[in-house]
């Protein structure tokens, strides 16, 4: 399948993994470039930018195929250093980058002068916008249903997407419930040119993360994520568990005092324990509804394939049987 994000990119099928702390390392990135589409390594999950290095030059030694780096822009104290960031990006010879979280111009200029692809995922039609003002080459839209950052719209993606082609100029990927090939073929219709997927790509043999993490994901239905951290307007979509729902209790008993401090315990470093040891309660972590889309536990190329292969067969069986059924004129 060739479309501008094939092409932008330079893969073969119009599917990216978005970037995923504590699960975006050289394996997974490498695994899902291998089989045809564009990995993600996270740039927040390495502590140092050399270790950023590090991991890039581990994932290039895995794959020959293109593969990016996501940049993250955290509310933060104590900001990370995005300079050092960008430089081992670029002296790493990534050609892509995924940046989210806050707008991204404040790297633009160094990763536009390294010839560096910038696809930028938001949550809005008008951060979409403003991400094309500034240069962005393509956009991640990432509708309400995504695990990890939704935004404060809660617009779904099956407006989200058309209203973004109505707007914009640039290409960009449906981001959020995605799937199947089911989930390609209704993103391309709504005028998309590819998909991005987080929380699929989590439940494969190759994602470097703990087996409690992939079963989890495959146990649970549409129905067992919240929302949390939304009186701090840091809205977080997670997989329900104990931690998450003592938070959701402190939210309604503190309601516009909550701080967050009062739910530190339940989202600060987090990550490690869940991802790498498995500790199914430490905390809450990001995951997207599309969990009750999610049966088992391929590898990379096992999906990626699957969903090419469904989508051909959506394509040119399904839908082009309501067009023969058609008297001709
Ligand atoms: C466990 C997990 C961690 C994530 N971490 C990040 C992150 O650090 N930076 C980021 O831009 N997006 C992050 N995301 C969002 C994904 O890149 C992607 O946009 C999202 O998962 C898409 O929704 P889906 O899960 O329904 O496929 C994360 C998602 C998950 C599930």
């Amino acid at each position: 399948m060739k479309t501008a994000i094939t092409e932008l990119f330079g893969i073969e099928h119009p599917i990216i993994q978005g970037g995923m702390h504590y699960v975006g390392f050289a394996e997974m990135a490498a695994a899902v470039s291998n089989a045809g589409g564009l990995g993600i390594i996270t740039a927040l999950t390495q502590k140092t930018p050399k270790d950023l290095a590090n991991e890039i030059a581990k994932c290039r030694d895995m794959t020959d195929k293109p593969f990016g780096v996501n940049i993250t822009f955290l509310p933060s104290l104590t900001p990370p250093d995005y300079p050092a960031i960008v430089k081992a990006v670029i002296d790493g010879g990534v050609k892509v980058v995924e940046t989210a979280g806050r707008n991204p111009s404040q790297v633009m200029p160094a990763l536009k002068d390294a010839g560096i692809k910038v696809i930028h995922k938001c949550t809005s039609v008008r951060h979409s916008l403003k991400a094309q003002d500034i240069g962005c080459d393509a956009v991640s839209v990432d509708g309400f249903e995504c695990g990890g950052h939704p935004g404060e719209d809660d617009v779904p993606n099956m407006i989200l997407l058309p209203r973004a082609a109505d707007e914009l100029d640039i290409p960009f990927v449906a981001s959020g419930g995605q799937a199947d090939g089911r989930s390609l073929v209704a993103s391309l219709a709504m005028g998309a040119d590819g998909i991005n997927m987080g929380t699929r790509f989590i439940a494969t043999q190759e994602a470097p993360v703990h087996e409690n993490v992939k079963k989890a994901i495959v146990a649970a239905s549409e129905l067992d994520t919240r929302l949390v951290m939304r009186p701090l307007r840091n809205t977080e979509r997670v997989l329900t568990n104990e931690a998450v729902e003592r938070l959701l209790e402190k939210e309604r008993a503190l309601g516009a005092d909550l701080k967050f401090e009062d739910i530190i315990s339940e989202v600060a470093g987090v990550y490690p324990r869940i991802m790498m040891e498995g500790d199914m309660e430490a905390g809450a972590w990001s995951c997207g509804m599309v969990a009750g889309l999610i049966y088992d536990i391929p590898t990379c190329a096992e999906l990626i394939e699957r969903i090419m292969s469904e989508a051909d067969q959506i394509i040119n069986e399904r839908l082009a049987g309501f067009l023969e059924t058609r008297v001709p004129a």
